[in-house]
């Protein structure tokens, strides 16, 4: 399909699904996404939307496979395929997965924790959740949703700014998804859970860490392309992450690589916007080992 034939898509409408705001793309084959098989070695990256999730991709792809000549030809939402996407007539994230040729296999998903299919679990998975602070969070999102036909029309900046807040968003509540995620850590100790403000501040320093946990150990040459690599400016001219290639996204309305900014959303946010945010935030974010950063 062409991007006009997108464009004539209707935008998807949101349902609750298991308690879950969600479109039917992502719901559309869900008894085949539930039984997926995992393998002991697949690694699950694990997002709400927009909080980083093609970044912590394309770093895990390098680490493992940056030396081998599909990194320079194949785009990274196929190297690492959206488990629960159904978008026909593209091949389903599932069956992509299904059929990854490469060892580990790394799976992306913006499922909130409850909804992850019970063989990570009893495969005893790597997962890495990566959490970005709500603001800047949603700033992103509104622009993703303005520019890609698979999500529900944003409406207006204020209009977005009420909705997710009450968590009215594809894949549900922010507050829900990055609580629920930490928490589970507490049962399931092979979750790394990271922060893109951290990543912002430090690649290297995250990358080490993600390392130690995925028990590699890669030469400070090879870490060293990898930190380069993945920079924003090198990653946002890069045809196989940056998404020009898909084509449900109208960049002419906002490119996938937007800003990549901690505090963009000062540019957007009204003063009586954020301490209305910052008010209601306090109601839904008791645990207060879990915080976030809205500038480094
Ligand atoms: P912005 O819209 O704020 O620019 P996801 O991959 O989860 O959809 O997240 C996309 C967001 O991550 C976008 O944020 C995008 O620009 C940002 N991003 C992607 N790669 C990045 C990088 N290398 N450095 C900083 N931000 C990056």
């Amino acid at each position: 399909m062409s991007l006009d034939q997108y464009k004539a898509t209707p935008r998807p409408e949101l349902f609750d699904f298991h308690g879950v705001p969600m479109v039917n793309y992502f719901t559309d084959n869900w008894e085949n996404i539930q039984n997926f098989q995992a393998r002991p070695d697949d690694i699950l990256i694990a997002t709400y939307p927009k909080a980083g999730t093609t970044w912590a991709s394309y770093i895990l792809d390098l680490l493992y496979f940056g030396q081998q000549e599909r990194q320079t030809s194949v785009p990274i939402n196929h190297r690492v395929p959206f488990l629960e996407i159904f978008f026909p007539p593209h091949v389903s994230g599932k069956d992509q997965a299904d059929n990854l040729p490469t060892s580990p296999r790394l799976i992306k998903t913006h499922f909130p924790v409850q909804f992850v299919p019970k063989s990570f679990w009893e495969q005893n998975c790597r997962m890495v959740y990566v959490a970005r602070n709500a603001k800047d969070n949603m700033v992103s999102y509104f622009h993703f949703d303005r520019m890609n036909i698979a999500q529900p029309e944003p409406g207006d900046w204020s209009n977005f700014f009420q909705r997710f807040m009450e968590g009215k968003m594809v894949f549900g509540s922010w507050y829900d998804h990055v609580n629920d995620w930490w928490k589970k850590k507490e049962s399931y100790p092979k979750i790394h859970y990271m922060f893109y403000e951290d990543m912002i501040e430090d690649t290297g320093r995250e990358i080490d860490k993600l390392c130690s946990f995925l028990g590699l150990s890669p030469s400070a040459e090879d870490k060293m392309k990898v930190t380069v690599g993945v920079q924003f400016d090198n990653m946002k001219k890069d045809d196989v992450v940056n998404y020009s290639t898909s084509p449900d996204m109208d960049f002419k309305i906002s490119p996938f690589m937007r800003k990549g900014k901690v505090g963009d959303w000062k540019n957007h946010f009204t003063v009586a916007q954020s301490e209305q945010f910052d008010e209601d935030y306090k109601k839904k974010m008791k645990d207060a080992t879990l915080q976030f950063r809205t500038k480094v």
